[in-house]
């Protein structure tokens, strides 16, 4: 529709339509024909309110979709479509690695295109938002969301952010926007702004607490990223900012994110985030709770009834100008047009397809890629790759199970993906399996999307499966462990205060270790763990995350050595719970530790290290890679010249594999008028060699990336020297200087 259509048609809705369009309904509204009471009518929707939505979450499947839109549209007085949006994380049916895993893969190429999978598939389902990506800075594992992000890197999360968007979107046209009409693209919406990641001592939903600086620096960047990548959508998060809840902080919205970064389009609350602001206490009801969210900024209610229950009110009484929402109306109608739904309300949706796209090969494979390069080999001691896989046995509860992606994969079935031991069985292993004891007693019933992993507990049963497994292990020359978290110990709500894994795994792995200490130990986790007696107990490990539909697949890849495993840790696994959150872009201290100093007045633990068990940035390889010093291409960048830097090494392969490296490159301010961390990555690039190959690998140094809130508050870089370190882990200390004059 050309803009004055959208124009005119929102000059003719009345306000109560208007409202409609800022209100998002849960699928399940609509699970039947506009029926209203019962359970699934908890927030007391009207039919009014069911009459004139705007948009609704988690509908799938291309036939039900359409019903619904038609029968919708026919009852809306101006026949406006429904947006249908959704959690599209990681993947509609063909799951990709969690998002902390695709992190590890230091390669936002592939997540690129797995995107571009889950938009095509889920599209073909109907769908046509996806709640993703989510780029919130995470520093404390304890927090059960640190899967649903990247990491603990500003740089990293905006790049995988921008890989996201372009994913879902398509890349920019000349005109700034993607072109949301071309089959197969969806609309993206970069969450949880702002911030979310930073919840106080890892508990979900909790306070947030962050300096200006802090902010700016370290948690804005990457949605910032995926706004200038032209994200369509923003969703705001559920935490205190600074004590102002992010969904009524006009600071945020406004000031940042509307003015600063010039974002136009739709502001959409979380989950019931605007009635929250009722418990927050920052509003004494609903009708303030929708003032306050309204005046700062979000365009959508998600799921309450505080905007259709209360704007119109607002705006009789002369607080809110109808102006207001007529923008936010304006949006969400810009928002429908974009995606031509005004044209054709079912966009991609399409029954044929569905049957031949979805869980595809094409698509299948994308997947294995990604959940290949996505694992993180911790430790080896040269039993990886595995050169005879049939003196190996395969032991514990994820071996066949099909449970191996994560929380928010809920439109996954677990017969879809192929487990461990069908990847093995297809590389032609014939050995055996024993499950050793179920995946859990400990953890709770149901997860999200109605995961079901917990078991009662039951003794005979325990001791049966557990010496099942010690038989095989005794004879076996080698022990394939599947051990680690199950997919609803994570995701949100699921924070933990311990960073171990279940009891009876744990068991199964000091038990095995007693009769074979041959242990390659393959991890399935969402977050960092304390892995000192995994590690200690295992000859090798490899972190697998939750790799999704091809996990298996994947795993079999690289324990037979066809693909050398390339991942390295986006988020540091700490020592121990204690020393949480440790992150390596922390900030020097005036008191400052080296290993071995005696003195007891520096900054450190009496008990424990200060360094975390693996950082930030490591993961070992089957080959070995020799990086040459940093040379530079001068040693001086002029201030406001625009002049830039090339930081260069030459890598080589010296082992006897081909694999691939990531090569990272981290600047550090030496002095500036405001504490900055230690270091931080600014460029990386993952390259593969073949044995005795070696490249040349350049980062460019440009002025922008020395910037930072400086004394004055203002964002600029200062003059004076800097370092740039070039390795494979933020620990790297081959480095070379150069002044900023
Ligand atoms: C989560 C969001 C999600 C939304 C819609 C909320 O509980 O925080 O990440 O997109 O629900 O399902």
């Amino acid at each position: 529709m050309v803009q004055s259509g959208i124009i005119r048609l929102l000059e003719e809705m009345t306000l109560k339509e208007k409202i409609g369009q800022l209100q998002q309904l849960p699928g399940s509204c609509f699970e039947e024909d506009f029926v209203l009471t019962g359970p699934e009518n908890f927030m007391n929707f009207t039919e009014e309110d069911l009459i004139l939505a705007g948009s609704v979450l988690s509908i799938t499947g291309a036939g039900k979709l359409k019903g619904i839109q038609k029968r919708f549209m026919e009852k809306h007085p101006h026949h406006i479509p429904l947006i249908f949006m959704a959690d599209v994380i990681n993947g509609y049916k063909t799951i990709f690695p969690i998002p902390l895993g695709q992190g590890a893969g230091f390669n936002p190429a592939l997540t690129e295109a797995g995107a571009r999978v889950a938009a095509r598939e889920a599209s073909a389902a109907g769908i046509q938002l996806f709640f993703s990506p989510m780029a919130d800075l995470v520093r404390d594992p304890r927090w059960g969301r640190v899967m649903e992000s990247t990491g603990e890197d500003p740089y990293l999360n905006s790049v995988f952010a921008r890989a996201s968007v372009e994913g879902y979107q398509g890349k920019k046209g000349r005109d700034g926007r993607a072109d949301l009409k071309r089959k197969g693209s969806v609309a993206a919406c970069v969450k949880h702004f702002a911030g979310y990641g930073a919840a106080m001592a890892g508990r979900d939903y909790n306070t947030v607490e962050l300096s200006e600086r802090t902010l700016r620096d370290e948690y804005l960047p990457a949605y910032q990223a995926a706004v200038e990548a032209g994200v369509e959508t923003v969703m705001t998060s559920f935490n205190l900012m600074n004590r102002i809840p992010a969904s009524g902080n006009a600071h945020l919205m406004r000031e940042i994110l509307r003015e600063e970064w010039g974002f136009d389009g739709v502001l959409i609350s979380d989950w019931a985030a605007i009635g929250e602001m009722v418990n927050h206490r920052v509003a004494e009801n609903e009708k303030e709770a929708a003032f306050l969210a309204i005046r700062a900024g979000v365009d959508i209610d998600m799921c309450t009834r505080c905007y259709a229950g209360n704007l119109e009110s607002l705006i009789e009484e002369g607080r809110v100008p109808e102006s207001l929402v007529d923008e936010a109306v304006l949006r969400v109608l810009n928002l429908k047009n974009r995606l031509g739904l005004f044209e054709d309300p079912y966009k991609d949706a399409d029954e044929e397809e569905e049957k031949t796209i979805l869980l595809c090969e094409e698509n299948r494979a994308e997947a294995r890629k990604a959940a290949s390069e996505s694992f993180v080999l911790l430790k080896n001691e040269g039993i990886l790759p595995l050169e005879d896989l049939e003196d190996a046995a395969l032991i514990g509860p994820f071996a066949d199970s099909g449970m191996i992606y994560g929380a928010w994969s809920i439109f996954a079935e677990k017969e879809d993906s192929v487990t461990i031991e069908e990847g093995l069985r297809k590389a032609g292993w014939k050995g055996r399996m024993a499950a050793g004891c179920v995946l859990s007693t400990d953890y709770p019933k149901v997860g999200m999307g109605g995961a079901q992993c917990f078991v009662e507990k039951d003794e005979a049963r325990d001791e049966k499966l557990l010496n099942g497994a010690l038989k095989l292990a005794k004879k076996a020359g080698k022990v394939i462990l599947t051990i680690g978290e199950l997919n609803i110990m994570t995701g949100e709500a699921s924070s933990r205060g311990m960073l171990d894994i279940p009891s009876m795994q744990m068991k199964l792995l000091r038990k095995v270790a007693e009769v074979n200490p041959n242990i390659i130990t393959l991890l399935f986790t969402g977050r960092p763990l304390d892995l000192r007696e995994i590690a200690a107990l295992s000859k090798a490990v490899l972190v697998v995350w939750q790799p999704g539909t091809e996990g298996g697949n994947a795993v079999s890849d690289v324990l037979t050595g066809k693909e050398s495993p390339s991942g390295k840790l986006p988020m540091s696994f700490p020592y121990c719970v204690g020393q949480v959150p440790v992150f390596y872009n922390e900030m020097s201290t005036g008191r400052h530790y080296e290993p071995g100093n005696p003195d007891q007045f520096v900054s450190r633990y009496a008990d424990i290290p200060n360094a975390p068990l693996y950082p930030f940035g490591f993961g070992l390889s089957y080959s070995k890679f020799e990086i040459s010093e940093v040379s530079l291409s001068g040693d001086t960048l002029h201030l406001g010249a625009g002049d830039v830097l090339q930081a260069s090494v030459t890598v080589r392969n010296t082992g006897s594999r081909e694999a691939k490296e990531v090569v990272q490159m981290y600047l550090r301010d030496d002095v500036s008028s405001t504490a900055r961390p230690v270091r931080e990555l600014k460029g990386f690039e993952k390259i593969s060699l073949k044995p005795g190959e070696e490249r040349k690998v350049s980062f460019t140094i440009r002025e922008e990336m020395l910037a930072f809130t400086g004394s004055d508050d203002r964002r600029r870089a200062e003059k004076g020297s800097f370092t740039v370190y070039v390795g494979n882990s933020s620990e790297t200390e081959n480095s070379a200087g150069f002044i900023l004059s």
